[in-house]
């Protein structure tokens, strides 16, 4: 127990992790935004082919039930901590470098999404789950994915040609640390977000991302030590 709870705190106070040294170049911030992107987006795939699987076959899919539960509640925990950083830390960063910078769109789209993520967890977490409450969560999955894509690709291609640009590799890497510690707060609890954010990235992608962790980390405590907590969402993560 007294070991386990040394681990939490090892595991609450790398996450998310931070992609400084990771990267080369004067990328760090389109980079760091790609693997979160890329970790916020390929739930919502599986989440929906997986309710569509089972809404074809008209019932539930009672084994992986829990699981699934802890894959969506872990997207929507990530989703709003993610938003959080950008509408306290990065947009605030350029609005005071850029005379004139205007996000409005971005955080418009936020609090657009914010709304169906909370009916999602609504729906995801009653206590006597249904078809239809299948049905609710897939259709709220859909409307979700078609806003976050729109506003994904819009935000990339802002920070990216419009923000990184105009500031220098060292002040990319303070304001990707300064998100990474604010996620630090709302990636609770810390042994199914962190698994959730590593397992939903290919081979390559989970090596960039996770280069700074860790060994103990990344290779003893989530893999084994938290194994037990987070395997149910196994059969929705990358093994
Ligand atoms: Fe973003
Ligand atoms: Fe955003």
């Amino acid at each position: 127990m007294l070991i386990q709870s040394a681990y939490l705190t090892i595991g609450s106070f790398f996450i998310p992790i931070s992609y400084a040294t990771a990267i080369t170049g004067n990328r760090h911030l389109s980079k760091g935004l790609d693997l979160i992107h890329k970790v916020l987006s390929r739930p919502l795939d599986v989440g929906i082919s997986h309710l569509d699987k089972c809404l074809s076959l008209g019932r539930m899919d009672l084994e992986n039930h829990e699981g699934f539960k802890d894959y969506i509640n872990s997207l929507i925990t990530v989703f709003i901590g993610h938003h959080h950083g950008e509408d306290e830390i990065l947009f605030p960063t350029f609005e005071e470098k850029i005379k004139g910078a205007d996000f409005s769109k971005l955080k418009k789209q936020h609090k657009e999404i914010h709304p169906i993520a909370e009916r999602i967890k609504d729906k995801i977490n009653v206590s006597d789950p249904s078809v239809n409450n299948y049905e609710d969560v897939r259709n709220l999955l859909q409307e979700m994915k078609g806003l976050w894509i729109e506003h994904r690709d819009e935000e990339e291609g802002i920070v990216e040609l419009d923000m990184e640009p105009l500031i220098s590799s060292k002040e990319q890497i303070e304001l990707n640390d300064k998100l990474s510690k604010h996620g630090q707060d709302m990636s609770e609890p810390a042994n199914l977000i962190l698994p959730f954010l590593i397992y939903n990235l290919e081979r390559s992608d989970r090596d960039t991302f996770t280069d700074d962790m860790p060994w103990i980390l990344k290779n003893f405590v989530v893999p084994i030590i938290w194994k037990s907590k987070w395997e149910k969402m196994k059969p929705f993560l990358i093994a």
